[in-house]
């Protein structure tokens, strides 16, 4: 693996969450693979597990990790050709030639404004550091995509699944604030390399960029969609069509304990207590949200070993 900013990277996902279930069984047989290289994890977000997983899997391997806040950097161009004369002070091509220098490996973390659609789905924060940087680069959440999560999430669901071909439901949950498409797009990526029954829920309005869910059902009753799931799988997102709105709060699609029944529950947390799941759903012994954190460990350290072992 020469970078990982989206599933594609990895060429057999099932190989490499068996690879994962085994670095977690045993986190330290790398530990001395990553000895004197550095990935710098770059956020121009908040985090709490993608940046702590992600420091304790590159220690498990035995790399230094550097992080910066960019909120403590330089404001940042990403336009070519800009006249830079007006708030932004450094350009992506001086900062990302500049990092490689001192990071093996560089992980960025960039969310979408949920205002210019075109600039968002034109990645241009993620695939500035691509173009630019001279080391292998990884997505810890994109403007549209969030691989190291589902890649966490198909390891979850290959431990815990109890036949070969499960029901999964993504299903829209309310939400107070506009919040990105990056993980429902990450979990319909996945879902098409998994073997499973595959079902998107949400109120309408709320579809999500057609050329990824294309190939799959979308069913506008939420009860009708949870019959017989094996695992459900919650999030909020804004409107992809009415870019970045909500249409509606409908505190009705909140997940609670008498709708999902035996199903397995999923998210990839933080979650809104009550808006989005009930108490009972999190506190539940079907919850899996806290394994799916501690995944994200093994996610992120599966992928930072195979980068390094194909670092010149
Ligand atoms: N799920 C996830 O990416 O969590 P953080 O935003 O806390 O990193």
């Amino acid at each position: 693996m020469k970078k990982y900013t989206n599933l594609n990277d990895i060429k057999n996902l099932s190989d490499t969450v068996q690879k994962a279930i085994q670095l977690k069984e045993n986190p330290y047989q790398f530990a001395h693979l990553g000895q004197h290289k550095t990935v710098v994890m770059l956020f121009f977000n908040a985090s709490l597990r993608t940046r702590l997983s992600t420091e304790k899997a590159a220690k498990n391997l035995g790399m230094e990790v550097s992080v910066l806040n960019i909120t403590n950097a330089w404001s940042m161009e990403f336009e070519d050709g800009t006249v830079m004369n007006l708030s932004t002070s450094e350009h992506i091509k001086e900062a990302a030639m500049v990092i490689s220098q001192y990071a093996d490996i560089i992980a960025v973390r960039a969310f979408p404004t949920l205002k210019d659609k075109e600039k968002d789905t034109s990645e241009i924060v993620l695939n500035g550091f691509i173009k630019y940087a001279s080391v292998p680069v990884i997505n810890m959440e994109s403007a549209t995509d969030h691989p190291l999560q589902a890649l966490a999430d198909a390891i979850t669901i290959t431990e815990t699944k109890t036949m070969n071909k499960p029901k999964v439901v993504l299903s829209w949950a309310p939400h107070p604030k506009a919040l990105p498409h990056s993980v429902a797009n990450a979990f319909v990526h996945l879902m098409h390399n998994m073997d499973v029954e595959f079902v998107i829920t949400h109120p309408e309005g709320y579809e999500l960029d057609a050329e990824i869910t294309k190939e799959f059902h979308i069913e506008y009753n939420q009860e009708k969609a949870f019959k017989n799931a094996d695992f459900i799988y919650a999030k909020n997102w804004s409107s992809f069509t009415k870019y970045g709105k909500i249409l509606t709060e409908a505190p009705n699609w909140m997940i609670t304990q008498g709708k999902i029944g035996a199903a397995k529950f999923m998210h990839c947390l933080p979650i809104r207590r009550n808006v989005v799941a009930e108490d009972a759903v999190l506190d539940g012994d079907n919850s899996l949200v806290i394994e799916q954190a501690n995944n994200r460990t093994y996610a992120a350290q599966i992928v930072l070993k195979e980068i390094l072992t194909h670092l010149s």
